[in-house]
């Protein structure tokens, strides 16, 4: 059994508890915020809670920080002299507090990880993209399984961790906004609001799915439902003369610029 701290139990830490708390594996699990009595529903599933950050890393293997990037620094300050550098190890979900930073915080060195979901680790279905530094190979494997039990999980490099959050974490919105988009033009064509949502969401999940199970290229499923002079290939095209492909990668890339601006 891996025992596993959450420090800052708000929207994310939140989730990768209830996440953990119906995993596969055995983990017990401890989570900590200042506004206890917010997260008392998590006492029903087993996770131990407590307002004394001190108190939730004492005896855990695995320490997970999910409190805002501005609020890493003084979380770090008050935790720092109960870290046992030789024995546990640091993982940070905070977008873009850099593994330098988050030594420069702690004054010493130790095994610490950034890793990347996004929401939908509350239904265990998030993307996580990890990055570490002074990791062993076991130490890793240990990290990426933690997440690979909320969905997919894979190690990257650190300087990709920017484009990871824009296209894992901001991504959802990306998507969902593709749907919601769907669901109007549904709705115009015939469909009440709940029919079109639920046609709309599940063929983005269908669609989702051919990808990740068939291993294929997003234009060969294409090819096969664009009948020459049909209406899809018709409305993909009039789609793309409007610059949909276009707008994705730019909204893209500007998000990709705005994560310099976070506060840290
Ligand atoms: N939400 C996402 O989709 C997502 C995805 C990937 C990464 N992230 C990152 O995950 C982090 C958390 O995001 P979030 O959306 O979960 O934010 P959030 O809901 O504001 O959660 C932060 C939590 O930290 C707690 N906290 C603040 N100071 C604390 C302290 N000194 N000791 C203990 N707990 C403290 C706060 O509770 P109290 O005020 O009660 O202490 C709050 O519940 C952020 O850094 C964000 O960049 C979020």
């Amino acid at each position: 059994m891996k025992n596993i701290a959450i420090v800052g139990g708000g929207n994310l830490g939140t989730a990768i508890a209830e996440g953990l708390a119906h995993a596969s594996k055995d983990y017990k699990i401890a989570v900590s915020r200042r506004k206890i009595e917010i997260i008392q529903f998590l006492s029903a599933q087993g996770i131990a809670l407590t307002s004394n950050n001190a108190d939730c890393i004492k005896d855990c293997e695995i320490i997970i920080l999910a409190v805002k990037p501005k609020q890493m620094g003084a979380v770090i300050a008050e935790i720092k002299e109960y870290i046992n550098s030789s024995t546990q190890i640091l993982v940070s979900v905070a977008t873009g507090v850099t593994i330098a930073e988050i030594e420069a915080h702690l004054g010493f060195v130790m095994p610490i990880f950034r890793a990347m979901p996004n929401t939908a680790v509350a239904i265990r279905e998030s993307m996580t993209c990890i990055s570490s530094r002074n990791s062993s190979v076991e130490q890793r494997q240990a990290i990426v399984g933690i997440f690979d039990e909320l969905g997919k999980a894979i190690l990257i490099e650190e300087n990709l961790m920017e484009a990871s959050t824009v296209l894992g974490a901001c991504g959802i919105a990306y998507a969902l906004r593709f749907i919601r988009a769907s669901m109007q033009g549904g709705i115009q064509i015939g469909f009440d609001s709940k029919t079109a949502l639920l046609i709309a969401a599940q063929t983005v999940k269908g669609a989702a799915e051919l990808l990740l199970q068939g291993g294929q290229h997003p234009e060969s499923e294409i090819d096969k439902v664009t009948t020459p002079q049909g209406c899809t290939i018709a409305g993909l095209n009039e789609m793309e003369h409007q610059g949909f492909s276009s707008s994705l990668i730019r909204g893209i890339a500007t998000s990709f610029q705005a994560i310099d601006k976070i506060q840290k």
